[in-house]
C-alpha cells in the first residue's frame, strides 16, 4: 500500500520495527528441525513462560497454530464445538474438516464468548444421535464482535462446563485481551489445554505464531507441524523478530486500543442509531454493520482511508503499531462524511 494511505484493514499489515530489522540481521541461528537453533528455542521458551504453559512450538501461521491444535486435541468423526464467527469455522478455507477430520457445532458467538448452556446442549446433544464432541475451540480476543476480550469468570464457568474435555484458545490476539483487561495471559490460558497468539499481528513481526500445551501435546504438535509442511530450518532470523514482539510490542498495544475507541466513537456519532457502542469497544477492533459496505469502503477510500469487511455488509476498522492519532483524526473525518446507510 503506497505511503499516505491510512490502512484499517487489518493489523496484520504492520511492518517489522527497526529494531527488529537488525535482530533479525544479527540474529544466531542453527537448524530447527534439529532442534539447534538457539533463537527459535529462546522464543518458544519465552512464549510458554509468558502463557504459563510447560512448552511451547513456533510455527509459520496462526492458522497452521489452529490446525495442528484440531490434530493433537480432536478426534476424527467428532464435534468440535466453537463460536460461529470464529477464525478457525469461518476463516480458514474449511481447513478443520479437511485437516482433522472433524465436523464444526457452530454455536452463537455475537457476544465474543461462547455461553455455557451451548456447550452443554452440544454434549447433551451426544445422547440424542449425534457424534461425540471431543475438543472446545475459542477466540480470545474475539475478532468478528469487535475485538471483545474474555473476562476470566466466563472462561473458568466454560472450563467447568467442559468438564475434562480440551479447550484451544486461538489467542491470535490474547496479549490484546491482556492489555484490555489487566487479567495476565498466564491466568486467561490456564482454563485453555493449549493456547496460541500471533506475533504477526499488531505486535509487528513479518512472520510467525507460537502455540503451547504440555510436552506431550507440544511432542505431538511438532510431529504435526512437519506433516502440514511447517518445519523451518534457520527459522531464527523469524524468531529474533517474535523475541522483540514478546517483549516489547506489548505494553503499546494500549495506544491501539484508545485510538479503535475514538474510531468506535465516531461510528456511533454517525450513525446514532446503530448498536455500535464505544464503550464495548476495548481492544483494536471496530465492527459494525452497514447496509452500504461497499459504497461506504469506497467513499473512506477517497479520504485515503483503507477498510475492509468481514462478512456481506460487516465493516471492519483495525488500528496498530502503523497507524498514529493524525491517521485516526483523517479516518474520523472521513466517517463523519460518510453516505448514508440506505445509498446503494
Ligand atoms: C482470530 C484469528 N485467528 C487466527 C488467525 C490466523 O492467523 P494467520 O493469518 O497468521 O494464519 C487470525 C488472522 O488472520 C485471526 O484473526
Amino acid at each position: 500500500v503506497s505511503e499516505g494511505l491510512v490502512d484499517l484493514r487489518s493489523d496484520t499489515v504492520t511492518r517489522p520495527t527497526a529494531r527488529m530489522r537488525r535482530a533479525m540481521a544479527e540474529a544466531e541461528v542453527g537448524d530447527d528441525g534439529y532442534g539447534e537453533d538457539p533463537t527459535v528455542n529462546e522464543l518458544e521458551a519465552r512464549y510458554a513462560e509468558r502463557v504459563g504453559k510447560p512448552a511451547a512450538v513456533f510455527v509459520p501461521s496462526g492458522t497452521m497454530a489452529n490446525q495442528i491444535a484440531l490434530r493433537i486435541l480432536s478426534v476424527p468423526g467428532t464435534r468440535v464445538v466453537a463460536g460461529r464467527s470464529q477464525h478457525m469455522v469461518a476463516y480458514e478455507l474449511g481447513a478443520g474438516p479437511r485437516n482433522a477430520g472433524i465436523q464444526f457445532h457452530p454455536v452463537d458467538d455475537k457476544a465474543g464468548v461462547l455461553g455455557p448452556d451451548a456447550l452443554a446442549w452440544a454434549k447433551e446433544a451426544e445422547r440424542h444421535h449425534q457424534p461425540p464432541v471431543s475438543l472446545v475451540c475459542i477466540e480470545n480476543t474475539h475478532m468478528a464482535s469487535g475485538g471483545i476480550a474474555w473476562r476470566l469468570e466466563e472462561l473458568k464457568e466454560l472450563d467447568r462446563v467442559a468438564d475434562g474435555l480440551p479447550i484451544h484458545m486461538d489467542g491470535a490476539r490474547l496479549f490484546n485481551a491482556e492489555v484490555a483487561t489487566g487479567v495476565s495471559a498466564v491466568a486467561m490460558a490456564s482454563s485453555a489445554t493449549t493456547v496460541m497468539s500471533c506475533l504477526s499481528k499488531g505486535l509487528c513481526a513479518p512472520v510467525g505464531s507460537l502455540l503451547a500445551g504440555s510436552e506431550a501435546h507440544m511432542a505431538a504438535a511438532r510431529d504435526e507441524r512437519k506433516r502440514l509442511g511447517g518445519g523451518m530450518r534457520q527459522a531464527g532470523v523469524l524468531a529474533a523478530a517474535g523475541l522483540i514482539a514478546l517483549d516489547e510490542m506489548v505494553n503499546r498495544l494500549v495506544d491501539d486500543h484508545l485510538r479503535a475507541r475514538r474510531l468506535g466513537e465516531a461510528v456511533a456519532e454517525r450513525w446514532p442509531e446503530k448498536d455500535v457502542d464505544p464503550k464495548r469497544v476495548e481492544s483494536n477492533i471496530v465492527v459494525f454493520h452497514h447496509a452500504g459496505a461497499n459504497a461506504l469502503l469506497a467513499h473512506l477510500a477517497e479520504q485515503g482511508v483503507l477498510c475492509g469487511t468481514i462478512a456481506p455488509g460487516l465493516v471492519r476498522l483495525v488500528t496498530h503499531h502503523d497507524v498514529d492519532d493524525d491517521d485516526i483524526d483523517r479516518a474520523v473525518r472521513a466517517i463523519a462524511t460518510a453516505p448514508d446507510e440506505e445509498r446503494p
